[in-house]
């Protein structure tokens, strides 16, 4: 059968980087086609290109066996090819509506544009999604939502060839699975679908076969059933990886003392009675389902949110934060789960996002920002963090999502904070990479960092923290450790099945 997209020997540089070198793809009717690699392999690159966003620089692409010239993105559909961004690229000040109609225009060319109409057809594409009002701005919506009005916008087009990059980073669980509903009925009606993912239990639930890239080239296509996800991981990263999670703290060892103390936290809406220690050389980690708080209890401690009650001690002193910058200058950070919201500035060069929060340590020492200590220390963060870049003065928009990740957190470890707090830090970074940043969380811990993880992956908050409290409608629901930490008990208690109000109230003080 003639493949329904051919990728022939395609090959593209960036300057002096070269993302991708003669790669190879093929796409068959009616199949999901995963497509793997480490941070920075040229999977986004590809995909790119093969919805005219770029122009290869060799090689070339076939639809049902003809030759093609993807010239720009409205070629692509034109064709009948979408794509998913990784990156949500849609426009803040516009209604969810609009952001979709904007593809589906593109492609109709109406020059009459009737409103109502298109809104009520967003509408039914958006429902099949998630509730959301499409005549909301979508700079309104919280990320999740975001991503699935960027999922919504490629359902309005007429695809045979259908794009998914990395759909699931922001998604909640349950909205994860209602993609995974549209995807095999896309997949029952003969479109053909390309899914990226760092997440092997999807590959392994939605793909048919797996394409690998390492380096910006072809590796190998297997049927996923013919794999285990070790394979896939030994296919990606070219060795084995043999321990994902670092050790854990011993459990006999003595508690440390408090560094972080949150007490009876709230801001008067959206949480509330918050109160739980961060000890010397632990990893607590803070479970619960998105939107249940989380965040906001983060953004409370850092400054970033008003709290009416309770309040926050580091080394048992009362804070008194009125900013961000107040936080940092106490020594307690936080990496925002919107990296590209307020995490990295995407214009400036890596060195400088990396010195972005130190600039005021490195100005104080030497009077004016003083180049080469920023270059140095952007330089050891970045080795560390396995940053893949051709520089240090490039700019983040050049760097793969994976690798922007990375920088947002070297930003935040620059500082030498005394407690640093992550929202979901890993989202989006590699299999390889992932166990680096744990291990290097884990040192951290032990140089008496107090470690706070915020994660909706549970075998993350299962495998990295020693400890867990978990949110759930903006209070603690409970604190699992050692052996009772377990899937089903964080589940039971994110989702408050069999939990009464009172026990609630009990476990909640327990976590003190
Ligand atoms: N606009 C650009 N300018 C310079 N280099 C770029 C640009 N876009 C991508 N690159 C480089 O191309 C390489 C491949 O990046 P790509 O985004 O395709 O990786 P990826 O496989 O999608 O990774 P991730 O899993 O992190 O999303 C990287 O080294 C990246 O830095
Ligand atoms: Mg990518």
């Amino acid at each position: 059968m003639t493949p329904v997209l051919e990728i022939r020997n395609i090959s593209k540089s960036f300057g002096a980087i070269k993302a991708l070198t003669d790669v190879n793809l093929s796409l068959e009717k009616g199949e999901v086609h995963a497509l793997c690699g480490e941070n920075g392999a040229g999977k986004s690159t590809l995909m790119n290109i093969i919805a005219g966003v770029f122009q290869p620089n060799e090689g070339e692409i076939l639809i049902e066996g003809k030759r093609v010239k993807i010239s720009s993105p409205a070629i692509a559909q034109s064709i009948g090819i979408g794509l998913v961004h990784q990156e949500i690229a849609l426009c803040p000040d516009a209604t969810v509506a609009e952001n979709m109609f904007m593809a589906a225009t593109n492609r109709r060319r109406s020059p009459l544009m009737n409103y109502g109409k298109l809104e009520r057809e967003a509408q039914v594409v958006m429902n099949r999604l998630a509730p959301i009002d499409v005549r909301q701005k979508v700079g309104d919506l919280p990320i999740s939502s975001q991503q699935l009005v960027e999922i919504a916008k490629a359902l309005t087009l007429d695809c045979r060839v259908l794009i998914f990059d990395e759909p699931t980073a922001a998604l909640t669980e349950a909205e994860a699975q209602i993609l995974f509903g549209i995807i095999n009925d896309l997949k029952a009606n003969g479109i053909s679908i390309v899914y990226i993912s760092h997440r092997m239990a999807e590959i392994f639930s939605l793909c048919d076969r797996v394409t690998v890239f390492r380096d910006g080239r072809y590796v190998a296509t297997e049927k996923v059933a013919a794999l285990s996800p070790d394979d896939v991981v030994r296919l990606m990263v070219g060795r084995e990886i043999t321990q994902l999670y670092p050790d854990k703290q011993p459990e006999d060892n003595r508690p440390g003392k408090a560094i972080l103390s949150v007490r009876d936290l709230g801001d008067g809406t959206r949480f509330n009675d918050v109160s739980f220690d961060v000890r010397e050389g632990e990893i607590l980690g803070i479970g619960g389902l998105i939107g249940s708080g989380r965040t906001e209890i983060a953004e409370g401690i850092c400054g970033l949110r008003r709290t009416t009650q309770g309040n926050v001690q580091l080394l048992g002193k009362v804070l008194h934060l009125s900013s961000y910058a107040d936080a940092v200058g106490e020594g307690v950070v936080y990496l925002s789960e919107d990296r590209k919201g307020c995490g990295v500035f995407l214009d400036l060069s890596i060195a400088q996002n990396i010195a972005a929060l130190d600039l005021e340590s490195l100005t104080g020492r030497f009077g004016l920002l003083n180049s080469k200590v920023e270059a140095e220390r952007a330089q050891t963060l970045a080795r560390r963090l396995g940053v893949r870049m051709g520089g240090i003065d490039m700019p983040v928009s050049s760097l793969s999502g994976g690798n922007q990740q990375k920088v947002a957190i070297a930003k935040q470890l620059a500082v030498d904070p005394k407690v640093i707090i992550m929202d979901e830090p890993t989202r989006g970074i590699d299999v390889g990479a992932k166990s680096e940043i744990h291990r290097l969380l884990r040192e951290l811990a032990h140089t008496g960092i107090g470690i706070v993880v915020i994660t909706s992956e549970l075998p993350e908050l299962l495998g990295l923290c020693d400890r867990a409290i978990v949110i759930r409608e903006g209070m603690i629901a409970g604190e699992v450790a050692g052996d009772a930490m377990t899937e089903e008990a964080i589940m039971r208690l994110a989702s408050g099945v069999g939990v009464r109000q009172h026990q609630r109230r009990g476990a909640s003080s327990h976590a003190l």
